[in-house]
């Protein structure tokens, strides 16, 4: 079986690794599957056998010996009909994926190679090479700053790529996702990626803002506008200029609002309040939500035409307990900045109680898990977190979910005073029935004892 390029030959591949027994084991494997495969052990050679091989794709290890792969990659996707480019790379980590993709990668395979991911990729990138009109759009080298979205699952590897896409172009993003998933981060990055980083990204939390003061805030207002507008005042529209604002919890702006945000997008022009005169602004929008705005279309409350006009490009940021398997790397994340910001030495935390982490459903997503770590960490007072300590932060936010849809909100209160509460209720509900107070703590009768005394509560019979 021969895999056909264009113009029906076997379709050709050069793969790029300085590597030579991982070079070798790609050669033989996909010319097996039927590809003409050319090597290059180097940036230069990779270079130079792109002008005289002509391959429809390249396959490029990011770590070589004589230049950055993302270089290179800048330098093919800088040329005229440029071959689709797969990144292999043992750094699987977001910064590299957000460069390759905002480079114009066309995918991005993680070491160690999983061999039918790479063909499946190839026979995608030749496929498109059949019908293509033109590579994707290759940006001029920038300096990033860094905005630390941590994440491995292949859910968050999506969200990645999109933002190096997005931050190469100006149109508007719908951010969709649970509270605490990280939108306001998901936006950031496609700001800080993106050519006009170094303009104003202004975030505007439309559902915190007293009824009638939102247009203000948004568009601004003439002196004498209304009572109280006791001078002109630019709103965050005309202050974000270039760069780019975040219109958050879009689903609460009012309806009136909705026609003139839709004005907005639509013509790139507002007024102040109290003014007549067209402002225009380039600012470009992003909004976010955790509602379902489709729904509040088709009930009414929320126009149809803005809808669409704010999902041009969409990303749905997954609720944490779907990507369980970031769950311990986020941790790891979270305990080194609370060692920086509290001064804390942690430098583990028990097994069982990040078992119990990787199991919990984290309503309130990333900040949740923030919030219940900063509480352990304050309490923690030597090098680990135990079990001991998260098991009853853990349970105590289970209780004020379900009671108050305190999405991750629970009081940092301290642990041991969380478990005592938790044995008094216990014993209170059962009226101090011993037997039925351990089983609906799950603890067994000596270690119900030890606490009880430990908590200095006083035994009395049921
Ligand atoms: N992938 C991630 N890696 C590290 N930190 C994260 C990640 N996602 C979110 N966070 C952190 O979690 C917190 C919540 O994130 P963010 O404010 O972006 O969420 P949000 O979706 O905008 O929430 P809300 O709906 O409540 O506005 C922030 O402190 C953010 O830094
Ligand atoms: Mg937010």
């Amino acid at each position: 079986m021969t895999k056909t390029g264009p113009g029906h030959k076997a379709a050709r591949v050069l793969i790029v690794d300085d590597e030579p027994s991982s070079l070798e084991l790609l050669e033989v494997y996909l010319s097996e599957k039927g590809y003409d495969i050319v090597c290059a052990v180097n940036g230069k050679e990779c270079l130079r056998l792109l002008d005289e091989a002509d391959p429809q794709v390249i396959v490029l290890d990011v770590r070589l010996p004589d230049m950055n792969g993302i270089d290179i990659l800048r330098e093919i996707k800088g040329r005229k009909n440029a071959p689709h480019v797969i990144i292999i790379t043992a750094f699987h980590d977001m910064e590299t994926t957000i460069r390759a993709m905002k480079f114009g990668a066309f995918e991005y395979i993680p070491k160690p190679i999983d061999v039918d991911d790479l063909e499946a990729a190839i026979e995608r990138a030749v496929d498109l090479t059949k019908t293509r009109t033109g590579g994707l759009r290759v940006g001029p080298e920038r300096e990033f700053e860094k905005w630390d979205i941590i994440g491995k699952t292949k859910e968050m590897k999506e969200i990645f790529k999109t933002i190096g896409i997005l931050s190469g172009n100006r149109v508007t993003v719908l951010i969709e996702g649970e509270t605490g998933t990280g939108k306001e981060l998901v936006a950031r990055a496609i700001h800080y990626h993106s050519p006009y980083k170094n303009e104003p990204f202004i975030a505007i939390n439309c559902g915190a803002i007293v009824d009638g003061l939102l247009e203000s805030e948004l568009f601004g207002h003439e002196k004498g506008a209304f009572t109280g507008a006791i001078a002109m005042k630019k709103g965050k529209f005309e202050l974000a200029s270039n760069g780019t604002i975040l219109l958050d919890e879009i689903g609460e702006i009012p309806m009136e609002l909705q026609t003139k945000l839709l004005r907005f997008l639509q013509q790139k022009e507002f007024q102040r309040v109290g003014s007549e005169r067209s402002i225009h602004s380039n600012a470009r929008v992003i909004a976010a939500t955790n509602r379902d705005l489709a729904a509040m279309v088709k009930e009414g409350r929320f126009r149809e035409d803005l809808f669409y006009r704010l999902n041009v490009a969409s990303i749905k940021v997954p609720p944490l307990r779907d990507r369980s398997g970031d769950i311990p790397l986020i941790v790891e994340y979270i305990l080194k900045k609370l060692n920086r910001d509290l001064g804390k030495g942690i430098e583990q935390i028990e097994k069982k109680a990040l078992a119990r982490m990787v199991d919990y459903s984290w309503p309130g997503n990333i900040r949740e898990l923030e919030n219940i770590l900063t509480c352990a960490a304050m309490y923690t007072q030597g090098v680990v977190i135990l079990d001991s300590v998260i098991n009853p932060l853990i349970e105590e936010a289970k209780k004020t979910n379900i009671s108050a849809a305190g999405k991750g909100n629970a009081p940092c209160r301290e642990p041991v005073l969380v478990e005592k509460d938790r044995i008094l209720g216990a014993l209170e509900e059962n009226h101090w029935h011993y037997g039925k107070v351990c089983k609906a703590l799950g603890m067994s009768r000596p270690t119900l004892n030890k606490k009880m005394k430990q908590y200095g509560i006083p035994k009395k019979s049921s």
